[in-house]
């Protein structure tokens, strides 16, 4: 994007008043009042909602639904999450980016969005379908001081009270399938994929994918999969703005990643519980054989613990269960 405008959308976010008079935006960016005028209409184009009051100057009133670089940057309320953000309109997957960038040194904290996915990445090799402009594709790279590399995978967990904490705030009933689905209504509506890099006993960088189903209709989701799958306008009816959704999860996840250093995971264990899919029901797993079990809650390392017909407490790492 170019660089005036992304400094246009900064003055009009961060400006001390709600307006910004055309001759202050024209002094700060060095640019002529035309160009400034030029700019305000291609934000409109975008889909901005611009008011421009005489002798008051402009102000932002909404942003466009539709996922954009600039709707993002404005008025983004985290203090480290995001701050550093690559937008892109295509890209195979935004793991692939984020562990390149990772490896060149972005800094805790840089998220990569895409509008779209041709190799969205899921757990166990398996293909994650991300339709243009559909739902939300982020990775977040995060270099959290003092986490060992065991304790990567309870950022799975994290993440995923965060959104679903965002989700009940805003009434919608989400459930957490262990390790790493968002469910709601029986079906998947999210997915996590948290991969990291380390050397020995330190984590050098953890690569945090989130992919959620927002604005699909019934078509826009595989044949085969509309049985288990769905997207939040097929629950509820709404059509979300993915940009506002996008800078409010940010927050949620923010809070929770700085709630999970600060004080561990204890806390976050007892909110994923509140979540948790089918606790206290019976589901099958699958070991080497397949057997019985009640879900019980986790443990402290972010492992599934389930109890079997003999009262039997097991602590499951990465089993497969049949839910
Ligand atoms: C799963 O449920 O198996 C995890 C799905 C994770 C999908 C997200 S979308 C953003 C990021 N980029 C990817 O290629 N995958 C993750």
């Amino acid at each position: 994007m170019e660089e005036t405008r992304k400094r246009l959308i900064d003055l009009l976010s961060n400006h001390h008043q709600p307006y910004i008079s055309g001759q202050e935006l024209s002094d700060k960016l060095q640019i002529s009042r035309s160009a400034v005028w030029k700019h305000m209409n291609a934000l409109k184009k975008e889909g901005y909602q611009i008011e421009g009051v005489t002798n008051k100057g402009y102000r932002i009133v909404t942003t466009p639904h539709e996922l954009s670089e600039t709707a993002l940057r404005w008025d983004l309320k985290t203090d480290w999450l995001g701050q550093q953000l690559i937008y892109q309109e295509q890209v195979a997957s935004t793991q692939i980016v984020a562990h390149d960038l990772a490896r060149e040194g972005a800094s805790h904290g840089t998220v990569v969005v895409a509008r779209e996915q041709t190799k969205g990445r899921g757990r166990m090799r398996r293909y994650w379908e991300s339709k243009d402009g559909l739902g939300l594709w982020f990775s977040s790279i995060l270099r959290p001081s003092g986490v060992e590399p065991k304790r990567a995978s309870q950022l799975t967990l994290v993440a995923a009270v965060a959104i679903a904490d965002y989700f009940a705030k805003n009434n919608i009933d989400i459930k957490i399938k262990w390790p790493n689905d968002l469910f709601i209504n029986g079906k998947k509506l999210a997915g996590i994929l948290t991969e990291m890099q380390a050397e020995q006993d330190a984590v050098q960088y953890i690569i945090l994918g989130i992919g959620i189903n927002m604005n699909h209709q019934n078509q826009d989701l595989f044949e085969s999969d509309r049985n288990k799958s769905t997207s939040l306008h097929l629950e509820s009816g709404q059509m979300f703005n993915l940009n506002q959704v996008l800078k409010d999860l940010l927050v949620e996840l923010e809070a929770k990643f700085d709630l999970f250093i600060d004080e561990g995971f204890s806390k976050i264990k007892q909110q994923w519980e509140s979540y948790a899919y089918k606790l206290g029901e019976w589901v099958t797993v699958r070991t080497q054989e397949e057997w019985d079990a009640k879900v019980f809650g986790i443990d402290e390392d972010g492992a599934l613990m389930v109890m079997d017909e003999n009262d039997k407490i097991h602590h499951l790492y990465s089993a497969e269960i049949l839910w």
